[in-house]
């Protein structure tokens, strides 16, 4: 198995990203013979358009990584932009990409649905996303559920390349990341930096603290026994309790005659254990910054070995070498 994602440094990461998919991208570096690993900037420049926020959340997102426990000994972990040969890639790419399927694409029809202008940069997106499966060899793509079109539209530009020009690409296979779009936010909503929602995994713990006493309840008397399932701030709770604990909170929404906020506190208490370990890591991290730099330099460049090797095969399959 030759793994790869991506994941675009536009915000600092928060538990549902954790859950959602870091966690299950660092399982899967034991379980895989190759796993590429990268910060999609080039991406993310669609969206921030500022030169600090984007060099600095790029940084910071390889340094989270690690500090939850990428270990570069396994993976490999880089930075978009360093592997200039899959923009390259994408050029070839984008001469066989039929308009209408890049139209079907929701990240570029919504918006436009929304009766807002769209950059080429969105338009084409997904075929920048190939580009950087296929440079890789890679067969399986670990992805939440919004990303499944995108992998659709990598096998159908793989297939017709490979179909016109002979076989070139490795057909890659999404792997549907479990748990994907289940995070609650503070309002209940699903997690996300777009709503405002979030619990940011290496938030001060005060600052979270005070963020988690304000999530918004149900008004339902105390007294009242509960279903605990339905409540966001149970499933929250679940994500780092383990069985007994878990146990014992359900039987107490289910008895009723409980206050929130000694779930809250409780919430608190165990995000704050759950992470402390990469929170200590992540300190070492920040305090030798040169560390961090020759791991995603050496990542870099063992990527750009394997790239380099894929785009000569297409550049010959298509006549350009
Ligand atoms: P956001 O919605 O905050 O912008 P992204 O779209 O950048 O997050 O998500 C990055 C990854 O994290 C994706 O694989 C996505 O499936 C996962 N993810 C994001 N939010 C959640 C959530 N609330 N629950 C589960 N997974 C999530
Ligand atoms: N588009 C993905 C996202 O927003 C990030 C990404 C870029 C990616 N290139 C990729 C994911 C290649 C998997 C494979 O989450």
């Amino acid at each position: 198995m030759r793994v790869l994602s991506g994941i675009q440094p536009t915000g600092r990461f928060h538990w549902g990203n954790y859950f959602g998919a870091i966690r299950q991208y660092i399982d899967l570096q034991d379980q895989a013979e190759e796993a590429f690993y990268f910060m999609a900037n080039l991406h993310a420049l669609n969206t921030v358009r500022s030169r600090d926020d984007l060099s600095q959340l790029t940084l910071e997102a390889a340094v989270d990584l690690l500090a939850l426990g990428l270990d570069p000994e396994k993976a490999t972990l880089f930075v978009q932009s360093d592997v200039p040969e899959v923009s390259e890639l994408c050029w070839l790419l984008l001469t066989g990409t039929p308009m209408g399927l890049l139209e079907r694409c929701h990240a570029y029809k919504d918006k436009k649905a929304r009766g807002l202008t769209a950059d080429a940069g969105l338009f084409a997106y997904p075929v920048l996303m190939a580009a950087d499966i296929l440079a890789y060899d890679s067969d399986t793509v670990p992805v939440g559920e919004d990303q499944v079109q995108h992998i659709e539209v990598c096998r159908d530009l793989a297939g017709s390349f490979n179909h016109q020009y002979g076989e070139t690409f490795v057909m890659p296979k999404a792997k549907l990341l479990e748990a994907s779009a289940k995070v609650p936010g503070v309002d209940g909503e699903k997690m996300s930096k777009s709503y405002n929602n979030t619990l940011e995994i290496f938030e001060d713990p005060k600052t979270q603290r005070k963020k988690i006493m304000r999530i918004v309840t149900d008004s339902r008397p105390m007294e009242e026994p509960k279903e605990p399932g339905d409540d966001h701030l149970y499933q929250l709770y679940s994500l780092f309790a383990d069985d007994a604990k878990r146990e014992e909170m359900a039987a107490k929404y289910r008895r009723g005659g409980f206050g929130y906020g000694e779930v809250k506190k409780a919430l608190a208490d165990e995000a704050e254990t759950y992470f402390a370990e990469a929170r200590a890591r992540r300190k070492d991290l920040e305090a030798h910054p040169q560390r961090v730099r020759e791991i995603l330099a050496d990542g870099a460049s063992r990527a750009r070995r394997k790239a380099a090797e894929v785009l000569l095969r297409a550049q010959q399959a298509c006549g350009v070498k």
